[in-house]
């Protein structure tokens, strides 16, 4: 393989699903910009290694809207609306503004009460039954992030079941036409969903954005309520899921750095980032498009509406910045890993996140001791696609 080459990862299969990274390294070793087709079909410019993959994250000249996209491409924009996630500045700074204060860090921190609730409530179903053993993602890596941010929104209708398939479909599947179908379900859902918060004047996030303008006398338009929506429910869950699936599945193929935790917890709030350095949820941020040609370290990616996706699971394992970058260390130094993202994008749900993870771990170490894997962790099912990295199922015992 040379930088020139055309790497189809599709073609590699359920191993590069599986482990990404040593495909990563070796692309990595040899530079840091290849043009590859990935799994979902089309063809990209993937960056990988933190100096270069950081950079792009915060670089302006890409954009983030679907409407710069080059035809030729053969991508269609999945999520519903107009969102800060699909916009770039100025637009982006206005639809990021009117949520941004319902998300700071000392808002979470008044929530961690409600969310130790939810979930002592999931750990007193799962441990309830005479058997000890459960599958963890079904009991409480995903309930608890979607039971938290449909509480935050005021949804707490919201059908869990039917949106954590459409939502699953439509960012893991590798077929456009499946990814579509379970798109425009969940858009005619959701625009009911808005229709019938409309209608009350209930006090939460949702209806606030329905009904009041900001201070300037902003309101979103039905177009950005739909975006809104989408985002905030769809990155609210999916993403947390997997801190908690994949951080605890790194503590339990990890005995000694489980060990470690468990006899102080004051390793908890490092421990979770490096569960965020090591395995983290999102292994290639959503599409950026190039709207000019772009230098990255001597390689020239066209202008025009390519599109270039950062590593950033292997930008949080490059040697570089991170010695030993394959080693889980509960008290190394991860600060400064991008799983949040970098730049105007980064994570607004960050502080949300951790809060979550912290919380979800501890409770589920104290409450069930001797926890361990139920599976040969070589055979766990991945999720597909490279949005999102996480097993599909994590069975436990204890
Ligand atoms: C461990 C959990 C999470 C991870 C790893 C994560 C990761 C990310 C990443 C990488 C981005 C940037 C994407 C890009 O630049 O293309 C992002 C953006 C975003 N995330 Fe999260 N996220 C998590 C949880 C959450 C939660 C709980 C929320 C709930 C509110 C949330 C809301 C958002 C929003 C609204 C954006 C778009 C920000 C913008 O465009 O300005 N995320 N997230």
């Amino acid at each position: 393989m040379t930088t020139e080459d055309l790497i189809d990862l599709g073609a590699l299969g359920d191993d590069f699903i599986r482990d990404p990274y040593p495909v990563y390294a070796r692309l990595r070793a040899m530079g840091p910009v290849h043009r590859v087709r990935i799994p979902e079909g089309a063809w990209a410019w993937l960056v990988v290694g933190h100096e270069a993959g950081r950079a792009l994250l915060a670089d302006q000249r890409l954009s983030k809207d679907w409407r710069r996209a080059s035809p030729s491409l053969g991508v269609r924009k999945v999520s519903a609306g107009t969102s800060m996630l699909s916009s770039d500045a100025p637009a982006h700074t206005r639809l990021r503004r009117l949520v941004a204060r319902e998300f700071t860090p000392r808002r979470m921190e008044r929530l961690t009460p409600r969310v130790q609730e939810m979930t002592d409530e999931l750990l007193d179903s799962m441990t309830a039954g005479p058997g000890r053993s459960a599958d963890l993602v079904g009991a409480l890596s995903f309930p608890l992030p979607m039971a938290v941010i449909c509480e935050l929104l005021g949804v707490p209708t919201l059908d869990r079941q039917a949106f954590r398939e459409w939502s699953d479909t439509a960012v893991s599947s590798l077929d456009a036409d499946e990814r579509g179908r379970a798109s425009a379900a969940m858009n005619d859902y959701l625009t009911a969903l808005i229709a019938e918060k409309r209608v009350g004047r209930a006090d939460d996030l949702m209806s606030a954005l329905i009904h009041t303008s900001d201070e300037d006398g902003d309101q979103l338009s039905a177009d950005e309520l739909l975006g809104m929506a989408w985002l905030l429910l769809v990155a609210g869950h999916e993403t947390t899921v997997n801190l908690i699936s994949n951080g605890v599945l790194s503590l339990l193929t990890h005995p000694d750095q489980l060990a470690a935790l468990r006899a102080d917890f004051g390793l908890l709030d490092n421990a979770v980032e490096e569960m965020l350095r090591y395995e983290g949820p999102v292994e290639t941020p959503t599409y950026r498009f190039t709207t000019e040609p772009l230098d990255v370290f001597g390689t020239v990616i066209p202008g025009g509406g390519e599109l270039v996706l950062v590593a950033m699971a292997d930008c949080d394992r490059d040697p570089a910045r991170f010695p030993d970058p394959g080693r889980f260390d509960i008290t190394r130094d991860a600060r400064g890993h991008v799983a949040f993202g970098h730049g105007i994008h980064y994570c607004l749900g960050a502080p949300l996140a951790r809060t979550e993870a912290r919380v979800a771990v501890r409770s589920l170490l104290e409450r069930c001791p001797g926890l361990r894997l139920d599976a040969d962790p070589a055979r766990l099912s991945w999720r597909t696609g490279m949005l999102i990295r996480g097993p599909v199922s994590l069975p436990v015992s204890w």
